[in-house]
């Protein structure tokens, strides 16, 4: 695995796993079998409802050698309710300490809630602070007013809606863009794209495997989801080629410009 510096100095790792939508035992078996296979990074949120699982697995192995990702949203939307839902998520989680908390989208009340995760933080409760689905204009106006810059947006990002801009600002800034659905989802027939087939037979690899080495390569941490086994060990397996610069260009010209979520 290899790792970024963040902004307070952590190091976190530049793959990880989504788990948006695993519930129940497949999310249980889904994320020890990530685990075992090398990922160290669980990308969650109070929203999937799925902290519990996933405490339930992660008590299991060294915890020094996991980043747990979590978020707060809507509910949590003031400072005593923030308060009150990172130890939830603390006790859900099983663990003494979260390593990145995001504020999952852009909330009226953001800097309450970004001020009781300053405290935690303070407290050693978190590691790292930091924020989610905040376009160009909510991030320069929020770090305008907090103490402590994020130290990571975690944003849409993928071959079709790249945000090169939003990451050279975010960057300029001391924050580090980790892309959600970075295989967008499988939207737009992502895994059929014909430049990425094309790409993916020159290296040997698969459409999805050169999706997420451009995103890594070019800066952006990834945290991919699958419910599939087979395609965990495929989705890890991107740190031994290097994209050349005719690929990254042909893969740059992919891109739309525009969500395909919608969430902007
Ligand atoms: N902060 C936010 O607001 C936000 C928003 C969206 C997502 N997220 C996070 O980002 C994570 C990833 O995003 P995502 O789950 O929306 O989408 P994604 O990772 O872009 O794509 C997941 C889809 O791709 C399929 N897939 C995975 N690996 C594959 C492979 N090697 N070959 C073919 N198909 C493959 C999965 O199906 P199978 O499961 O059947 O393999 C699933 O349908 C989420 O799980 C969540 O943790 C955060």
């Amino acid at each position: 695995m290899e790792f970024e510096k963040l902004n307070n100095g952590i190091e976190m790792p530049v793959l990880g796993l989504g788990t948006y939508a695993l519930r129940g035992s497949t999310c249980e078996r889904i994320v020890a079998a990530a685990i075992e296979i090398g990922y160290n990074l669980i990308d969650t949120a109070q929203m999937y409802r799925n902290e519990q699982e996933i405490g339930n697995v992660i008590k299991h192995f060294d915890r020094k050698n996991l980043f747990i990702t979590t978020k707060l949203y809507s509910p949590s939307a003031s400072y005593e309710r923030a308060k009150r839902d990172i130890e939830k998520s603390l006790n859900d989680l099983q663990t003494d300490y979260i390593d990145l908390l995001l504020i999952h989208e852009p909330y009226r009340e953001s800097l309450s809630m970004y001020e009781a995760m300053k405290e935690a933080y303070q407290d050693g409760k978190l590691r790292a602070l930091g924020i989610s689905n905040f376009d160009k204009g909510q991030y320069l106006n929020f770090i305008r007013h907090c103490e402590i810059i994020p130290a990571v947006n975690q944003v849409e990002c993928h071959v079709f809606y790249r945000q090169q801009d939003l990451q050279n600002i975010l960057e300029e800034n001391g924050t580090k863009m980790q892309a959600w659905s970075p295989f967008a989802c499988a939207r737009n027939n992502f895994f059929s794209n014909p430049v990425l087939k094309e790409i993916a037979e020159k290296y040997s690899r698969t459409t999805g495997q050169i999706g997420l080495r451009y995103l890594i390569q070019t800066g952006v941490p990834v945290i991919p989801k699958s419910s599939k086994p087979e395609r965990l060990k495929e989705n890890i397996d991107v740190f031994d080629f290097t994209l050349d610069g005719e690929d990254l260009k042909k893969i740059r010209a992919l891109d739309g410009g525009e969500s395909l979520f919608g969430w902007y």
